[in-house]
């Protein structure tokens, strides 16, 4: 790796997974600096690198976001959230000089248009369930009456803040979620409405797998397993997420494979013969599910980025130098690098604001205590999301706050340690929400595994 120079990197992204990103960037021997756009006001609390936030931009600022990298020389951009992908800020990024880690804007499609991405998926055999893609309420409505009464999903194609997935329990609910999709706008005009996946006698079991692509070869980058609904016992509203972890012990040696050879491999290779070779993170939202005696990995969807919070348990955890796994992606052939992991479990667990992810308005610029005393547990890292700094002082601004992201030799460990920092902190008048089980069906899977 003689050949890269020290340099700046950017990281386009403002949460929690751009803080783990921001982390791992200033570890790097090669750089000097890190920009964040938006970035938040915390993202610099883990290094002594310079790291330079744009609050007043979008992460579809393209234009903007092209000038700062011309201007301050930047050598390496992570593109790691969807709508940027989706604005074509990777395509700008490229057309100008600068070495991207994220895919262009038809690369990205697999994440952008759910619509596109079954399809394609069809063409190339991915796994995946029954669908039928609609464009307008008559079409939807009139293929679920031909139909036998059954549960399904009823989908946006478009981008939807991962709120677009409305479940149904048989045809009747599934007419009403057609109805729905007028909320969604631009992106509930196309819709998708697909069977809803499980098992011969259960239902699936989700996981999140993220692999690293340079356009063709690719390595597996970890996996992990996300906690969605707002409370514990997984009760409550779907959220963007509460916390995971990783890596997801559902994933057996031999299902991983599977997940590699029917599902990655396909897609890498698809996207690449299609013209749209994929470069960056990729992210395999799947379900394993129990069908003929024997478990079995399906696509439930694709994204063009890192989970967030599982980046933030995954990221971590890799010993590489990330500016030289960024650029091996970016620019080149990732088949020499040796992505070496620290083989630790991680739980994370998201900070809300209480009332997230309903009305949090109350909590809005109330002061958090306790992130000092936290952040000295052992095995324990912090990674801000809507929070304000002043003189010293954190102040909530957001729905999702931080993250706690607890280390160990295993999920218990882990699970312990995140939950051992997190009981130092508040938030004035008992405004802090956070789930208290994270984690919690890799911990009985274990003790189960052990009798
Ligand atoms: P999505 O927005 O596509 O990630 O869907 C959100 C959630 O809905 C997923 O995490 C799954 O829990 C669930 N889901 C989506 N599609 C299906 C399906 N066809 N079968 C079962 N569960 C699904
Ligand atoms: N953790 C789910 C997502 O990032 O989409």
């Amino acid at each position: 790796m003689s050949r890269i120079e020290a340099g700046n990197v950017m990281v386009v992204d403002g949460g929690g997974r751009g803080s783990a990103l921001v982390d791992k960037y200033a570890q790097s021997e090669h750089v000097e600096s890190v920009l964040a756009v938006p970035g938040n006001d915390l993202m610099r609390i883990n290094t002594d690198k310079p790291v330079q936030i744009y609050p007043q931009l979008k992460t579809t600022s393209v234009e903007e976001i092209a000038e700062i990298c011309v201007r301050q020389k930047v050598s390496l951009v992570d593109v790691a959230q969807d709508n940027a992908v989706e604005a074509g800020l990777v395509d700008r990024l490229q057309a100008v000089g600068i070495s991207v880690v994220g895919p262009t804007r038809v690369a990205g499609q697999i994440e952008w248009s759910k619509a596109w991405a079954r399809e394609f998926g069809g063409r190339r055999h991915i796994p995946q369930p029954f669908f039928k893609i609609c464009l307008s309420q008559e079409e939807g409505i009139a293929f679920l009456q031909s139909q036998p009464d059954q549960a399904w999903f009823v989908k946006a194609s478009g981008l939807a803040e991962g709120k677009g997935a409305l479940p149904a329990r048989n045809n009747k609910e599934a007419i009403e979620r057609v109805r729905e999709m007028e909320r969604f706008k631009d992106a509930g005009k196309v819709f998708l409405i697909e069977k809803w996946l499980r098992g011969d006698d259960s239902p699936g079991e989700e996981f999140s797998a993220y692999i690293f692509s340079d356009g063709e070869n690719f390595k597996f980058a970890g996996s992990a397993q996300d906690y969605k609904r707002a409370n514990d016992n997984d009760e409550g509203e779907n959220t963007g997420s509460m916390g995971c972890n990783s890596p997801a012990l559902v994933l057996t040696p031999d299902i991983l494979q599977e997940i590699e050879s029917n599902i990655f491999r396909r897609a890498i290779n698809g996207l690449r013969e299609e013209g749209r070779p994929y470069k960056g993170v990729l992210y395999l939202g799947g379900m394993v599910i129990r069908e003929g005696g024997r478990q079995t990995p399906y696509a439930i969807e694709f994204n063009a980025r890192w989970g967030d919070p599982e980046a933030q348990a995954i990221v971590p955890g890799i010993i590489n130098d990330f500016f030289e796994v960024g650029i091996a992606i970016a620019d080149g052939d990732i088949r020499n690098l040796q992505l070496q992991t620290d083989g630790m479990a991680r739980v994370v667990v998201a900070a809300a604001s209480k009332g997230y992810p309903g009305n949090y308005d109350a909590v809005r610029g109330k002061e958090i205590f306790g992130i000092k005393e936290a952040r000295t547990v052992s095995g324990v890292r912090f990674y801000s999301a809507g929070i304000k700094e002043d003189r010293g002082r954190y102040y909530a601004n957001g729905g999702r706050l931080f993250y706690i992201v607890g280390v160990g030799k295993d999920v218990i460990e882990a699970q312990e340690r995140a939950y051992e920092a997190m009981s130092f902190v508040s938030i004035e008048g008992n405004n802090l929400h956070f789930r208290t089980d994270i984690g919690w069906r890799d911990v009985e899977r274990l003790r189960q595994r052990r009798g």
